[in-house]
């Protein structure tokens, strides 16, 4: 019958959603379990503060290397409806993704440091990370934020094809790219703890 697959819809949509959140709620406490056997961390809060932090970055620094490539995917075919669905997609994900979960990972490292008899704001690697998230910060607002309203009016003036949103389109790609790269470095930062 026709009205099989609209029927069929919401209980197919209402079973995703049990499935994810017993997904959730298994990694959820599998993480917490880990946590509190670590073997890796002085105290139990120091590795929920960690475990938190690590995977916050994964999500803001992965979801940043995907729309790269996607960007860089769409850029190399030449295809304007692309480029504006990934800067649509970017402009999204940049502000109500990135930009708070860039405050969870910042919280979580100051909570960290704070906890620690160890690690202190002055060690270099900390200050390597402090940096690399005033600067991604401030690209954000200062740089990222203005451009992207542009680019939201442009599409909605002159649409996806017209050479100045493409430019346009195309300089908030390349901006992201390079704030992609310092977070990477912080990554980077993070994992080697160099000079100190
Ligand atoms: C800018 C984005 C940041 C990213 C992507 C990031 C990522 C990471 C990663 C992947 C680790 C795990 C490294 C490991 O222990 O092997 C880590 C650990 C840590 N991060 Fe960050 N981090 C960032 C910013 C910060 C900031 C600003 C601070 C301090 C204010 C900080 C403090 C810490 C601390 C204390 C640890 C635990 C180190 C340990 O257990 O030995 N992070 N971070």
């Amino acid at each position: 019958m026709e009205t099989t697959p609209i029927a069929a819809a919401p209980r197919a949509s209402r079973t995703s959603a049990w499935v994810t959140a017993g997904i959730a709620a298994a990694v959820f406490a599998l993480g917490l379990t880990f946590a509190l056997k670590t073997t890796d961390a002085p105290t139990h809060a120091f590795a929920i503060f960690k475990l938190i932090h690590v995977v916050v970055a994964v999500f803001w620094v992965g979801g940043g290397i995907l729309l790269t490539v996607l960007a860089l995917r769409a850029e190399r075919a030449k295809d304007p409806e692309e480029m504006a669905h990934i800067a649509r997609q970017a402009v999204f994900a940049g502000e109500r993704l990135f930009a708070p979960a860039g405050l969870v990972v910042l919280a979580m490292g100051i909570t960290m440091v704070i906890n620690s008899h160890e690690i202190g704001f002055g060690t270099t690697w900390v200050d390597i990370g402090l940096t690399g998230y005033a600067l991604s910060f401030a690209t954000g607002i200062g740089v990222l934020a203005p451009m992207s309203r542009r680019i939201v009016s442009l599409l909605a003036d002159k649409g996806a094809a017209a050479p100045e949103t493409q430019a346009a389109i195309a300089r908030i790609l390349l901006v992201a790219r390079v704030d992609i790269a310092v977070l990477l470095v912080v990554v980077a930062d993070m994992f080697t703890k160099p000079f100190s």
